[in-house]
């Protein structure tokens, strides 16, 4: 029960690495409020949860939107009484449009940063008074390896928008150290999700052999760093960044 006693709003709850981090989350002993635009996904993702005997609320929202994003906030606060911990973990790589700037329109550009960047910006504006008022708390963003290297097929407004988060994370966990509330980001290598289901076979036979251990990373390599990063066990760690990506960063030619 790593998480005993704490209340956690996760973005992106409905699926993939967000699914698997509010069961996670949910098994050691946090409440869930699982926030995603995807009404069906959300709600299957609090069944799931108190099926095995947890506690989650679920909150219908568009990250990109701050009024449906405060809403969410005060959705968690009314279940459950406060929050602790953020999960800014919603995101979305649009393959077929996403491309290098030469290629990109303005509006995906925007659609992109709106949702990567602006989502987490509404969540902690909204969250963070709510971590304030009950001494302070854990935001844990996801961040992306394409953050923190380049790739000759290109998803620039993606790939900006992870850099930006990194920043942003870095920055919160200053200014709001003060206030009890530690700031860090989990840059995620390539994760067997609904995210990835373009991979057909041969795709996914070529990246386990890239990365140094061999595989594509599962939902939940990802939800237990963030349950790390989430818990008092990491108490005196802010401002970092996590890479979970078996090896490829490390990785020569
Ligand atoms: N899968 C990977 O290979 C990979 C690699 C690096 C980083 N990441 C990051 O991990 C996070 C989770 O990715 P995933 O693979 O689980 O994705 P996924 O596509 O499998 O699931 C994303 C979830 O976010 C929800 N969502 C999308 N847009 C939303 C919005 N505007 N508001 C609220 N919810 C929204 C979706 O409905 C879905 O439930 C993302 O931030 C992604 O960028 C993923």
């Amino acid at each position: 029960m790593r998480l005993d006693g704490k209340v956690a709003l996760i973005t992106g709850a409905g699926m993939g690495v967000g699914r698997a981090t509010c069961l996670l989350f949910a098994a050691e002993g946090s409440k869930i409020v699982a926030a995603d635009i995807n009404q069906e996904a959300g709600e299957e993702t609090v069944h799931l949860i108190k099926e095995r005997g947890g506690e989650a609320e679920f909150a219908r929202c568009d990250v990109a939107d701050e009024q449906e994003v405060k809403q969410a906030v005060e959705t968690g606060v009314k279940a459950f009484g406060k929050l602790d911990i953020l999960y800014n973990n919603a995101g979305v790589l649009w393959r077929d449009k996403d491309v290098e700037v030469t290629r990109t329109d303005e509006s995906t550009w925007d659609s992109v940063m709106a949702i990567n960047l602006k989502g987490t910006v509404w969540v902690c504006k909204h969250g963070i008074p709510e971590l304030i008022k009950q001494g302070g708390g854990a935001i844990v963003n996801i961040g992306s390896g394409t953050a923190l290297m380049g790739f000759t097929t290109a998803q620039d407004a993606y790939t900006a928008s992870k850099g930006a988060l990194a920043s942003l994370t870095r920055s919160m966990a200053v200014v709001y150290a003060k206030d009890g509330i530690r700031a860090n980001i989990i840059h995620p290598g390539p994760v067997d999700t609904p995210m990835q289901k373009v991979w057909d076979e041969e795709t996914r036979q070529a990246i386990s052999e890239w990365v140094p251990l061999g595989r594509l990373a599962t939902a939940e390599d990802i939800a237990y760093c963030g349950l790390f990063l989430a818990s008092d066990e990491s108490a005196y760690i802010t401002g970092t960044e996590i890479i979970v990506d078996g090896g490829i960063m490390v990785k020569g030619r």
